[in-house]
């Protein structure tokens, strides 16, 4: 059934790696995803930044030379439409797991990066003063180090372990804290905290959809509609102002 936005005042997207495959980025699970051919709990993880930085730079310094020829598509640039159509009696907050900034090239306003980006790079020394910067080396020859304190550079993003940023968890929670509408896109729900999401905004009595390519495996009970299609082909369809 057609979401009218203006009949909701705090509205809630959520979005994952399939709402980026229109441009030519790779999903993590689903047909052709990047965990079919790597082990993200080898190199995806804390770990793998403690012990093999350079394999990590490997894994997702790839996406950063992508990007300088793959940009924002017509889900990307939809969502950024919408928002900007809607007035302040409603909230509009974009909640994407994707480290690949297309959201904000697309455009959009309130959105929560709640996995970094990866066109930042930072030091892995948690205590060091050096500011995260923007970087559009991939670094996947050479680690780089820290000018200041020598310690191995990283993508700002999070790995698997790591914990989300103090800012990035009261985003959520205040965006979640009175929703009416939770659409949830692309993603396969199965990464937490962002999977839980559904569950409380079932809980505040908000209209949950998930809008993928296939259905969530196992089922959701939480969402109580489902869209099977590619993103960019029914957000029009399905999501007006
Ligand atoms: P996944 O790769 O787990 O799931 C992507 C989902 O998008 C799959 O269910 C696909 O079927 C679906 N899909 C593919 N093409 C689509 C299209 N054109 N339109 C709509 N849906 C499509 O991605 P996420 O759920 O985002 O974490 O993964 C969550 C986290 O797991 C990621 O943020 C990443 C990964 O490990 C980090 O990098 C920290």
């Amino acid at each position: 059934m057609p979401i009218n936005l203006k009949n909701y005042h705090h509205i809630v997207v959520l979005t994952g790696a399939g709402i980026s495959v229109a441009s030519g980025i790779r999903t993590f699970r689903g047909p052709g995803g990047l965990w079919e051919d790597i082990d993200p709990m080898i190199y995806a993880t804390h770990e793998a930044l403690l012990e093999t930085p350079l394999m990590v730079w490997k894994l997702f310094g790839v996406l950063r030379t992508q990007l300088k020829t793959h940009g924002p598509n017509p889900a990307h640039n939809y969502l950024a439409d919408i928002e900007k159509q809607l007035s302040n009696e409603h909230q509009f907050t974009l909640i994407t797991q994707n480290i690949d900034g297309l959201h904000l090239a697309a455009g959009s306003i309130n959105v929560v990066e709640m996995h970094g980006a990866i066109q930042r790079t930072r030091c892995s020394n948690e205590f060091c003063q050096l500011k995260p910067f923007e970087d559009d080396d991939p670094h996947t020859e050479v680690l780089p180090t820290c000018p200041i304190c020598h310690a191995p550079l990283r993508p700002d993003i999070v790995l698997f372990n790591e914990f989300l940023s103090e800012d990035v968890e009261r985003r959520c929670h205040t965006a979640l804290l009175d929703v009416d509408l939770f659409i949830a896109i692309g993603t396969s729900g199965v990464v937490y905290p962002a999977a839980s999401f559904v569950h409380s905004a079932y809980r505040k009595h908000a209209r949950t959809i998930l809008i993928n390519l296939e259905p969530m495996d196992p089922p959701n009970p939480y969402f109580m509609e489902e869209t099977i299609g590619k993103a960019e082909e029914c957000l029009p369809e399905l999501i007006t102002v």
